[in-house]
Order: C-alpha cells, then sequence, then structure tokens
C-alpha cells in the first residue's frame, strides 16, 4: 500500500521534471520571479525546469519547508536537521542519524550552487533531479518517516501554509512541496570565497595558497617535471564539484579494495564498470564540512591528503585519473598515489581553506525562517 503510494508519487514528480504529462490544476496569482538573481558566469550555463521558475514566493515556501519539523512523521526533525546552514549544510557526522539513533549508510552532503550540479543526486547518483529528490528524505522510514498525503493534509490545515502555496503554485500538494524545496535548494548559491575574489581580482593568494591552487589544477608529468595534484580532473574547476554531464560526475578515488567497494552507483545503473562509483562532490566550504567521503571515514583535511598522497588503493575500476597521477614516477605494481612533499600537501589544504565563503555560511535568507516565530 505505502510502496504504490510511493510509485505513483515518484511518477507524478518524474512528470513535473520533464515537463510532459503535468497540467498545473490552478494558476498561482501572481508569483513574483526572483529579481537580483545573477550568478557567476564563470560557473557556466544552468537550467532551471520550465515549470518551476525561480520566484520569490517559492523560495519563501521553500525555505520555511526546509526548516519545519511538521515534515516529519514525529513532527522531531526537518531538512535543516542533517543540513545545517554554518556547515554548509551538512551535519559535521561521519554518516547521518537515523530517527531510531542509528548510524545511516551515507554522510549528509553539502547543498551549494545545485543549479549546477551534475544530473544525478546522492552520493550514487539514484535521484534525477531536485524535484525527484526532495520528497525521498522525506518518505524515507529512517530520516524522516512521514506519509505524504499526512504531510499535506496537515499543511492544508495551516492558514499560513495554504496562503504561501496558494502564493507559490495554486494548491497544497506533495508536487508543490518537492517543487518549493527543489526552488529553495537552487537558490544557495556560493560565489564570495576567497578563492571567488582571486578570480575576480578582487583579493590576492598568499604563497602557500597560490602553489596550492597551482598543485590543484596540474595533472603531474614527470617528463617535464611537472608537479601536480591533479585534484582538477575531477573536483573541476569553478564549482570543484564533478562535471555535470552524464555519468562523468562519478569515480572511484582508491578508498576500498574491490572485495571492500560498495556498489556506488552500480546500485542505479548495473553496471560493474561504475562498482565503487561515487559522486565527486563539491570541494566548496569544504574546510568545516568534515568528516570526509561518503561514509565519514576521513576526520580532516589531512587525511584526505594522505589518502591520495600515499593510501590509494588499487582496485579494478580506481579512476585512470588517479592512477596516472604519480609525481615519482613509481615502477609498476608500486602505485600508492601523487607522493607529494609535506609542504606540497599543506599547500593543496591552504588553497583548499580559501573555498570557504563565509557570507554564504551565515546569509540571513538561507537561515531558519520559523526561529522569530517559536
Ligand atoms: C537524516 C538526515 C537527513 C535529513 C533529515 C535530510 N537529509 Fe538530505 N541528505 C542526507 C544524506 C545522508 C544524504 C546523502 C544520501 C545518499 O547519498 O544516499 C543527503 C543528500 C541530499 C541531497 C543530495 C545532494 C547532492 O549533491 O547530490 C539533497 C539535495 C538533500 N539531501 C536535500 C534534503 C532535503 C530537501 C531534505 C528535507 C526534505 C533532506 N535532505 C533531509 C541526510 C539527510
Ligand atoms: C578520479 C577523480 C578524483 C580526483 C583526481 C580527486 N578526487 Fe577528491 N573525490 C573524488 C570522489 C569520487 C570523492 C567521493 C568519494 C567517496 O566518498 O567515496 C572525492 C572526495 C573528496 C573529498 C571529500 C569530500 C566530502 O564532501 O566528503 C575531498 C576533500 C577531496 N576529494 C579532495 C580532493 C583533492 C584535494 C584532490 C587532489 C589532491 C582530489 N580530491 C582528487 C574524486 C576525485
Amino acid at each position: 500500500m505505502a510502496r504504490q503510494r510511493w510509485i505513483a508519487t515518484a511518477a507524478a514528480v518524474v512528470a513535473i521534471g520533464t515537463g510532459a504529462s503535468y497540467v498545473i490544476r490552478a494558476l498561482p496569482p501572481d508569483p513574483t520571479p526572483v529579481a537580483d538573481f545573477s550568478a557567476p558566469f564563470v560557473f557556466g550555463r544552468f537550467s532551471v525546469p520550465q515549470d518551476n521558475p525561480l520566484t520569490e514566493e517559492a523560495f519563501a515556501l521553500g525555505r520555511r519547508l526546509f526548516y519545519d519539523p511538521a515534515l516529519s512523521g514525529g513532527n522531531d526533525r526537518s531538512c535543516a536537521t542533517c543540513h545545517i546552514q554554518r556547515l554548509a549544510f551538512t551535519d559535521g557526522l561521519p554518516t547521518a542519524a537515523g530517527l531510531n539513533g542509528e548510524s545511516l549508510e551515507f554522510s549528509s552532503m553539502s547543498l551549494v550552487n545545485l543549479l549546477w550540479g551534475q544530473e544525478r543526486f546522492f552520493w550514487d547518483g539514484r535521484a534525477l533531479s531536485l524535484e525527484q529528490q526532495a520528497l525521498l528524505p522525506i518518505e524515507n522510514p529512517q530520516e524522516m518517516a512521514q506519509d505524504l498525503e499526512e504531510l499535506v493534509r496537515e499543511l492544508k490545515g495551516s492558514r499560513q501554509y495554504r496562503r504561501m502555496f496558494r502564493q507559490a503554485y495554486g494548491e497544497v500538494s506533495s508536487e508543490n512541496i518537492a517543487r518549493a524545496l527543489a526552488t529553495f535548494m537552487r537558490m544557495l548559491i556560493s560565489a564570495g570565497s576567497k578563492y571567488d575574489r582571486f578570480l575576480r581580482g578582487e583579493a590576492v593568494l598568499t604563497e602557500q595558497e597560490e602553489l596550492g591552487r597551482k598543485l590543484f589544477m596540474a595533472h603531474p608529468d614527470t617528463k617535464v617535471s611537472l608537479r601536480g595534484g591533479n585534484c582538477i580532473d575531477c573536483h573541476s574547476q569553478f564549482l570543484t564539484s564533478g562535471f555535470r554531464d552524464g555519468l562523468d560526475g562519478f569515480s572511484n578515488n582508491g578508498l576500498d579494495k574491490d572485495v571492500d567497494l560498495p556498489a556506488g552507483l552500480m546500485a542505479v545503473t548495473g553496471n560493474p564498470a561504475h562498482k565503487g562509483f561515487f559522486k565527486v562532490p563539491t570541494l566548496r566550504n569544504i574546510a568545516v564540512t568534515a568528516p570526509y567521503m561518503h561514509d565519514g571515514r576521513l576526520q580532516t583535511l589531512e587525511d584526505v591528503m594522505d589518502h591520495y598522497n600515499g593510501g590509494v588503493v588499487v582496485s579494478p575500476t580506481l579512476s585512470p585519473l588517479i592512477l596516472e597521477a604519480d609525481n615519482a614516477a613509481s615502477p609498476p605494481g608500486s602505485f600508492v598515489g601523487l607522493r607529494l612533499t609535506d609542504s606540497e600537501k599543506a599547500a593543496i589544504i591552504a588553497f583548499l581553506h580559501t573555498l570557504t565563503d563565509e557570507a554564504f555560511l551565515s546569509d540571513a535568507r538561507f537561515s531558519n525562517p520559523l526561529e522569530g516565530e517559536l
């Protein structure tokens, strides 16, 4: 019964995503397009679904829903329980905490610049749009354990929500809950880090940060004595997340040997070549999102650098981009990683710190709108 309902809902949401068979039932009065919307051109092209334009009303509604514990079955947790603004919308835990205190399989993900995100969401890429993604944690019995029909009934009982839905979309429905949450998440734009200001010519990097930047961007080549950290090969430049096209934003970065590799993207595509592939996460605000990796196994950025430098585990699906990146030209069979010096590792870490966007982490527009009300 519950499962059937889930499938019906998922189908409806997919229909929104493609815009194909969705009929707008009640035209909203007159939502206001987000006025001062600007996005750094260096971030590249982005698209907003035609049937879910960025409007002030949808943003305000999505923001409220994001922070409202009413979205969970027990009225005791919201999206923000696991996505905390000052932690770049992660939760500081190795893996997220389930409703009964159990540790879930995956680490909470940073929510930033999703407008340019890959075409797939979650560590294993199983959601194909933010609209599709948004209802999954609500219904997940270990996360928010809420029945969608029950939630719609609850929200319809609130005058304020009825008004906010009417202004943004028309009616209170699970589709419109998903669309509002997706709008809020699309507006979580970070473009104010020291690195952004450097790109705009407004800030100067220290010598160490500059060395780190160069290493981050370079694929090592011992033949021409080019030293590199190779990070850019996957954590692509301005967004420092994976590439957006198809499955290019997923890879195996050498955390486990073959027998221990979790399915990752293979769980979604069924393709054994995708075993152990995970979404290349953004490195924006990475200094505030410890612990690291899909299961939070690494505590610090130093641990992360030690992994790429000397702890890479070779397996059949290890990314060739990592396997080819060795600053010491190790003989075949002895590859362990980048083999950078301690000061080069420290320089990359210093560069990673320039990706912290304080303005984003404390932007009042993204904070809890219910705080004043409660
Ligand atoms: C119990 C903690 C928890 C709650 C509550 C929660 N999330 Fe998450 N969120 C996670 C975890 C863990 C992941 C990674 C899950 C995975 O990969 O399977 C994640 C991933 C995501 C992603 C994917 C980001 C990306 O880059 O692919 C989005 C978007 C997201 N959550 C939004 C939300 C929204 C919206 C809500 C509220 C409706 C919410 N989350 C509630 C823990 C939570
Ligand atoms: C072959 C592609 C690839 C390369 C090259 C690469 N990474 Fe990654 N990186 C990934 C993937 C995939 C993950 C997620 C892996 C997982 O959790 O299973 C990741 C995760 C991370 C994380 C943890 C992020 C988080 O939110 O937990 C950090 C930090 C990181 N990489 C930094 C770097 C740095 C610094 C470099 C260069 C020295 C680098 N990466 C090179 C693919 C790559």
